[in-house]
């Protein structure tokens, strides 16, 4: 059976781009048709600058909105990165296989440092060697497939690398997987800024919906979202990247084409009107099922304990066999044992 894995970081408030973009497919199409594991990405969330009270918080947060979202421990595994030691354990093995110019490259690295050391900050070496970190996550489980945002693209095909690398010099000991990109929404952009991705560590919320916002806040938001000056609606990410982004989100939501919708609108204020409703409506039941589960606490627990166990199960093998291949003795078996032998 095909095996999925992905992740996400316990980071900021969950955004609507996380759930268009991720979390609804997971829920809806990959924990049925494949063995799939979510994991709040925990140890990711320590790369930047970080209040351990606010990780903490988050990382319940978001476990409990995966489930809200539909995530069901039934037929999927959900768990944090940092109650399955074989994540770090692997991560160290992959950093001798990747390169130093590898990690430089990477699109997601170059940004964020350079917006730290324009705040005359300091880059943590993590923020560098998180890609690999990440490989470790989606090598560790043999996975096949990793459905994740368009943005993530590169760090799946470093993984790709690593994993093609380790096994030519070492033996085979991973899976090469493949990113899958959501069809519409793959990069669901801010509404104050559609050049710039919607992202939870966003500065300012304003263009941002957040998953919990409030009805009232996702209308004020979506009717406010910058548009151009044009009077006409069409689908022009290139020029009209306002505009396209509203259509992606309405067609994202509901179900639509984002070129025909373009046709049915002759003016900015009813498609704004209509997405908005349309972006409330579907995080309404996500919401609904939120509030249920914050108030038994000790059901998501179970869940995470249960995920985390079936997790090291599933990547302990691979991750001994990557261990023993890279040329690590086996720890010595008990005295009583091998003395028999
Ligand atoms: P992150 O928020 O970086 O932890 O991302 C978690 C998942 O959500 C990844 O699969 C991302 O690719 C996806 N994602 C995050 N932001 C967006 C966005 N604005 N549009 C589409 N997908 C997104
Ligand atoms: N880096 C991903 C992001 O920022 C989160 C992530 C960490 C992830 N490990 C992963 C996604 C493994 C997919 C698979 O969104």
């Amino acid at each position: 059976m095909t095996r999925v894995f992905s992740g996400i970081q316990p980071t900021g408030h969950l955004t609507l781009g996380n759930y268009l973009g991720a979390m609804r497919r997971w829920a809806e199409v990959d924990q049925h048709r494949a063995e799939s594991l979510f994991c709040v990405v925990d140890l990711h969330a320590l790369t930047m600058d970080h209040d351990p009270a606010r990780v903490r918080r988050l990382s319940r947060q978001t476990a409990t909105l995966l489930l809200a979202a539909g995530l069901d421990p039934d037929v999927c595994t959900v768990f944090l990165q940092s109650h399955v030691d074989e994540h770090t354990r692997l991560s160290y093995l992959l950093e001798c296989v990747a390169t130093d110019g590898e990690m430089r490259r990477m699109i997601q690295y170059k940004e964020k440092a350079a917006k730290e050391r324009g705040r005359g900050g300091s880059v943590r070496l993590s923020l560098l060697t998180y890609p690999v970190l990440m490989a470790a996550d989606i090598l560790a489980y043999g996975t096949d497939e990793v459905p994740v945002g368009e943005d993530q693209a590169q760090h799946v095909e470093l993984t790709r690398d690593l994993a093609v690398r380790f096994n030519q010099r070492y033996g085979q000991a991973f899976v090469v997987p493949r990113a899958t990109l959501p069809q519409v929404a793959a990069r669901v952009m801010n509404l104050q800024d559609p050049t710039r991705k919607m992202g939870k560590s966003d500065d300012s919320g304003a263009g941002v919906v957040y998953l919990l916002d409030e009805p009232d806040v996702v209308r004020k938001k979506v009717l406010r979202a910058v548009t151009d000056s044009g009077r006409d609606v069409v689908h022009d990410r290139a020029e009209r990247p306002g505009l396209a982004n509203l259509l992606d989100i309405l067609a994202a939501c509901t179900g639509g084409n984002p070129e025909s919708l373009a046709d049915v609108y002759d003016s900015y204020g009813s498609l704004k009107k209509d997405t908005a409703e349309a972006v409330v409506e579907v995080l309404r039941p996500v919401q609904a099922r939120h509030r249920e589960l914050c108030a038994d606490p000790s059901y998501v627990e179970g869940v995470l304990r249960d995920g985390a166990e079936k997790a090291r199960a599933l990547a302990r093998p691979t991750v001994d066999t990557a261990y023993r291949a890279i040329g690590l003795l086996p720890p010595v078996a008990e005295p009583s044992l091998s003395a028999a032998r």
